[in-house]
């Protein structure tokens, strides 16, 4: 098994696979300590980063511009890695259905190049079981290698807000998980090298997948809450901040506000968890 001083002192390299709002950040900080290899299938994306400029405007350009590692759209390039960590978008259909081709598309990619002891872990949001029901299959049959045995799996969700300079990767609670104790102990003193604020050892996967769909699920519910009542004061001449400010006096009413919903992932993860739901019965 690989330990955090075989990255530590840069024996083996931490790749990660999309480089977006929530892989170029992580990418960048890991970067700071350890080898990092900066992978995306996007090369026009790989240029533009190569040139130190980060259209999501998520990594200052000056710190991306001093920073040394390896952005490429050559997976083979994966091959030197032993902790891969995927970021790639989990968008709807237009049926509102979980698209799951960037997950399925990279796992296919990084089974390809997956060597033995590799640990993946995803931080795509997702529903419960994508890691270990989905992903898992697939590394092990483009590998050839048997998962939880000759390689293992790692769920951390990225719960950053796009454009908040506050809640920021280093500043929010990582969640992980994994298939053994051993695993997650790995995570965490990885995550502990660049989230000041420290993680939370989820006891599985799934409830570090269930978690994160919930967080958003909970919160586009109760901004959605707070907007028909805002319509319903509206058209009784009420004022919603008013009747908010009054009813938050009581202990347990929460704080929402009426309001658009942001990022772009909040109203889009609930339907993870509705697919979950409805399959379900
Ligand atoms: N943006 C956010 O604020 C945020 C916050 C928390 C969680 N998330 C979740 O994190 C995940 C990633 O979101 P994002 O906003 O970073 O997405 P993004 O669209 O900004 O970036 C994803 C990157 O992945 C690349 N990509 C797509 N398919 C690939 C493949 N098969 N192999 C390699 N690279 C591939 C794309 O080219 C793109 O550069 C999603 O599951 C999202 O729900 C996002």
């Amino acid at each position: 098994m690989i330990t955090y001083s075989d990255l530590k002192n840069k024996k083996t390299s931490l790749a990660i696979v999309g480089l977006g709002y929530v892989g170029l950040p992580l990418a960048v900080a890991f970067a700071e300590h350890l080898d990092v290899i900066g992978f995306d299938i996007n090369a026009d994306r790989i240029a533009q980063l190569k040139a130190g400029v980060d259209h999501t405007l998520e990594v200052d350009n000056v710190r991306l511009q001093k920073v040394s590692m390896e952005f490429t759209s050559d997976p083979e390039a994966l091959k030197r890695a032993k902790i891969i960590i995927v970021a790639v978008p989990t968008p709807i259909d237009k049926n509102r259905r979980p698209d799951l081709s960037p997950v399925v598309g990279a796992s296919t990619l990084v089974g390809k190049h997956l060597s033995k002891d590799c640990v993946v872990i995803y931080e795509s949001t997702v529903y419960p079981g994508v890691t270990e029901e989905v992903c898992g299959p697939i590394l092990e049959k483009e590998s050839g290698l048997v998962c939880g045995k000759d390689f293992f799996l790692g769920y951390s969700p990225e719960r950053i807000n796009p454009g908040d300079k506050v809640h920021t990767l280093q500043t929010i609670t990582k969640v992980v998980a994994s298939q053994n104790s051993g695993i997650t102990e790995l995570l965490d003193q990885l995550y502990s090298s660049v989230v000041r604020a420290g993680t939370h050892r989820a006891s599985s996967i799934k409830v570090a997948e269930a978690a994160k769909v919930i967080e958003n699920t909970q919160r586009d519910l109760n901004i959605a809450l707070m907007n028909e009542l805002s319509q319903i004061f509206a058209l009784m001449s009420i004022d919603t901040l008013e009747v908010l400010e009054a009813a938050g006096t009581k202990w347990n009413f929460l704080p929402f506000r009426p309001g658009l919903v942001g990022g772009h992932c909040i109203g889009v993860d609930p339907y993870y968890l509705t697919f979950k739901a409805e399959e379900l019965g």
